[in-house]
């Protein structure tokens, strides 16, 4: 899908953080029945990052990423005109992008959340450069950021070994339309398979007998991997070959890929199946695990840093999780 371009769009800068806690698949395997082998050859972690420390929230994680963005382009922070916040365990169910819009002293800016998952960084960097192309606004923060060792069941040895904490940011500017970055995107969703992957509303208890209604709170994350599994190692080859086709890319011009950092099979197979060198695979998943909306902001803030992507690389990122949603950009760097 390509949109209407009065303008480009770029990334001009990333950022990102991580708790300092790690929890290794070692002390995992002292509390479910594991091992650090078997979590290792199945999905490619070896340790994560938790938030521990009762002080901090996801917002303080969202805030270090943001003002790293921020701080390496010295860029004041009321220059932004759009936050926006993909993550799936906001501090607040009003939405956690205001909160951060006032800790960084953004005060022009609009902010709001978006929940897509796993797939959330993508879909906020398609909406983000739709409202830079067609001139909307000038620069505009984007935060994946997601602290699920909250919402996880720690008895569960199936999901808990695979989730960790962290948020990854990046500032979009608009640009003259030739020097346009975002090339285009290709989005899915089919939500006749959400219960592969959920953390459900939980029914609780009548508030006052004579209230006919009760008040809930959340489950755990449930999921059936298997299913997630298949699901990804199908529909996201797909998914990045209809939209490098949209643009007339062949898969042997993309340089880099950068998936959601799920389980180092999936993406293994993913770029097996389209042919791409491993040695053009992003990741970064012994080190995190899977850090959901903050996985792909994070993975590309490292290989910047690591002076890694040259200018004209073509990136192809794609997300996919819970949705089931699914979806592919397309950057020239
Ligand atoms: N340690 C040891 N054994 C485990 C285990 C663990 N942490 N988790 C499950 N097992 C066991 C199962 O109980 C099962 O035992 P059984 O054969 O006696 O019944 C066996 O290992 C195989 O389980 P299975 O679920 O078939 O494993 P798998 O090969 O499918 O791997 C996942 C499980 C979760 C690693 C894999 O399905 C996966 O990565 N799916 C995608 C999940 C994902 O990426 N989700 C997020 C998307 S955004």
């Amino acid at each position: 899908m390509t949109s209407i371009m009065f303008k480009g769009a770029k990334i001009i800068s990333t950022g990102s953080a991580i708790p300092s806690t790690k929890l290794s698949n070692h002390e995992i395997s002292e509390i479910v029945q594991t091992s650090d082998e078997w979590i290792f050859t199945r999905t490619g972690i070896k340790e994560r990052r938790v938030l521990q420390n009762l002080d901090q929230s996801i917002i303080d994680l969202a805030v270090a990423a943001s003002n790293k963005a921020l701080n390496k382009i010295s860029m004041d922070a009321n220059e932004i005109d759009l936050i926006i916040l993909a993550t799936s365990s906001p501090d607040d169910l009003f939405g956690s992008a205001s909160k951060i819009q006032s800790k960084i002293g953004a005060t022009n800016a609009v902010a709001f959340d978006l929940t897509a998952a796993c797939s959330g960084f993508v879909i906020a960097l398609v909406t983000a450069s739709q409202f830079l192309q067609t001139g909307s606004y000038r620069n505009v923060l984007i935060i994946g950021a997601d602290v699920l060792s909250k919402w996880t069941d720690w008895s569960d040895r199936s999901t808990c070994i695979l989730f960790g904490d962290a948020a990854g940011a990046a500032i979009l500017q608009s640009c003259d339309v030739n020097n346009n970055s975002v090339l285009g995107f290709q989005l899915n969703t089919n939500g006749n398979y959400s219960n592969h992957l959920s953390i459900a509303y939980k029914q609780g208890s009548y508030p006052h007998p004579k209230l006919n209604l009760y008040q809930g709170s959340f489950k755990y994350i449930a999921m059936n991997g298997k299913e997630v599994y298949k699901f990804a190692v199908f529909q996201v080859p797909l998914s990045i070959l209809n939209c490098l086709k949209s643009l007339n890319i062949s898969v042997t011009e993309v340089d880099w890929l950068l998936l959601h950092q799920a389980n180092e099979r999936i993406l293994s197979a993913i770029a097996d199946k389209l042919s791409i060198d491993s040695s053009k695979v992003i990741s970064n998943l012994d080190k995190y695990g899977n850090t959901s909306a903050a996985s792909i902001p994070l993975a590309l803030d490292e290989e910047l840093e690591q002076s890694k992507i040259s200018t004209n690389d073509i990136i192809v990122i794609a997300g996919f999780g819970a949705g089931l949603t699914w979806g592919t950009i397309v950057l020239r760097w």
